[in-house]
């Protein structure tokens, strides 16, 4: 297990403008496309490759987010991701992933969250506005209590710390942001519609890269000054009521109900949060 020394520092932005400091390409080329001045990154897929980025930075906790608006027009069968990732073989990983549809229909907002090489807890989300029309915000809230996603703001899903409890939780590997777009059969209306490579390329925009976090380097830790804002916060009670309403809502697959994948009982997650 690493050591985590934590020394309070005072480079890091919080919302970084320029995202060419910030982020570099993986896989795509000229795919992946920074506007000149650094403010936004387009990610495009055709027939031939998709494209991704990562944060230069790797991460041991932090909130990370940025403002994405999803292709436009029809994105069946395209899949596009924004999250973090350890290096390591056994990897945690914390998910966010858009599923594309034809005009006019709804995306399908996935989410999941890896310990260690274990996945398998999978929620779904459609959104209660058209994500392609606008850019909004998706983030991660990763500390040492909890982690929660939220859409401009609003929490949608929290996995808690509960190792006390036997539930694995990502703590000791430190993360990378990455965001993909890529081509997958089975995305839209679970494989029923396929990609029309007509409407070629598929883009999706990106800006306002923020990254509130513990920078990983050389084996140490070094968070940003505003850490307390982030550190300790836990979901309050009117929060939880928000996540409530928002998950009877709009919450359309959620592992802790699937019985009949879990013949010998649910994941021990299940019992200890919503
Ligand atoms: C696409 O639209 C269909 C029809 O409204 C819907 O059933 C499906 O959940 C939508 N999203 C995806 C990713 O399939
Ligand atoms: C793909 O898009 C083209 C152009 O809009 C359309 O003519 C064609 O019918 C589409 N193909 C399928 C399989 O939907």
């Amino acid at each position: 297990m690493k050591l985590l020394f934590c020394f309070l520092f005072f480079f890091y932005l919080q919302v970084n403008a320029d995202l060419r400091s910030e982020l570099v390409e993986v896989f795509g080329g000229n795919r992946f496309r920074l506007s000149e001045d650094g403010s936004q990154v387009q990610l495009s897929l055709d027939k031939e490759s998709g494209s991704g980025f990562k944060s230069k930075n790797e991460y041991l906790f932090g909130k990370l987010e940025m403002q994405i608006k999803l292709v436009p027009g029809d994105s069946a069968g395209t899949v596009t991701t924004f999250y973090l990732q350890s290096a390591a073989e056994n990897h945690d990983e914390i998910d966010f992933e858009f599923l594309g549809n034809v005009s006019g229909e709804p995306f399908i907002l996935h989410t999941n969250i890896y310990t260690k090489g274990k996945d398998k807890r999978e929620q779904q989300f459609y959104l209660w506005f058209d994500p392609r029309a606008d850019f909004h915000t998706y983030s991660i809230l990763w500390n040492p209590q909890q982690i929660l996603f939220s859409v401009d703001g609003i929490p949608i899903r929290v996995y808690r710390n509960a190792e006390a409890r036997g539930v694995p939780y990502p703590k000791d590997q430190p993360m990378r942001l990455f965001s993909t777009i890529w081509s997958a059969d089975w995305a839209t209306r679970g494989g029923l519609v396929q990609t029309n490579w007509s409407h070629a390329p598929f883009t999706a925009s990106y800006r306002k890269y923020g990254a509130d976090a513990c920078v990983w380097t050389n084996e140490q830790s070094f968070c940003s000054s505003s850490r307390e804002k982030w550190w300790n916060q836990v979901l309050a009670a009117d929060g939880e009521k928000k996540l409530e309403d928002i998950q009877k809502k709009y919450m359309i697959y959620n592992y802790c109900k699937d019985v009949k994948r879990f013949p010998r009982g649910l994941p021990p997650e299940c019992s200890l949060m919503s």
